[in-house]
């Protein structure tokens, strides 16, 4: 990472299953923070991923723990960067084991978080530590060209011949009514 970061925070969480949605909550408020509300979906999505496989590697899944089975608790770090026209998810565990991309089966039961940070991530990657190694992934900011240059959104100019949308209140109702019913 060569750019200045504009913007660096992180957070230290126990490697067990509520590290996931503790991430998601940081990463959630950071964005927001940040002004940056457009990547939270695939923000959070990419850091459950990452913390997932960080307390499956090195922490305890369970979702009902033991005191006796915590003496050895290990520490996740999240930590989000954010740079020009991107922001970075760092995940730092203890286990030296790196992460390998696997192309799942309809059948297998596993092997798609990374496909799914492949998927959103314009990149990412892993490196080594001296404790252990940090996975992270980059998401930008706008999208992008295929040259993967950021295009800035604009508004379309106003176009007095269309009207706004007339919405149909009676329609509106009958719909909320029949999701209140479900
Ligand atoms: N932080 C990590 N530390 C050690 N190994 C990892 C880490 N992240 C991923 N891996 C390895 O990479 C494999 C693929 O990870 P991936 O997230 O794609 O699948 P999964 O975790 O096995 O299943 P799923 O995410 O679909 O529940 C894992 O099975 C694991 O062997
Ligand atoms: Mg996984």
């Amino acid at each position: 990472m060569n750019q200045r970061p504009r913007f660096v925070d992180h957070i230290d969480l126990a490697a067990l299953r509520t590290a996931v949605n503790c991430s998601r909550l940081f990463t959630k408020y950071l964005l927001n923070r940040w002004g940056a509300p457009s990547l939270i979906d695939d923000a959070t999505l990419i850091v459950s991923e990452l913390v997932t496989n960080a307390v499956k590697a090195t922490g305890n899944m369970d979702e009902h723990p033991k005191w006796s089975e915590l003496h050895d608790l290990k520490l996740i770090k999240v930590r989000l960067v954010g740079l020009e026209a991107s922001v970075v998810f760092e995940v730092w565990d203890t286990s030296e084991d790196e992460p390998v991309l696997t192309e799942a089966g309809d059948d297998d039961e596993g092997g798609r978080g990374l496909f799914l940070v492949e998927e959103l991530a314009s990149r990412w990657g892993s490196y080594a530590q001296p404790r252990g190694k940090v996975v992270w992934a980059e998401l930008p900011v706008y999208a992008r060209t295929p040259g993967g240059l950021p295009i800035r959104q604009r508004k379309a100019p106003a176009d007095p011949s269309v009207q706004p949308t007339q919405h149909d209140l009676g329609l509106l109702r009958r719909v909320r009514d029949g999701l209140q019913d479900l």
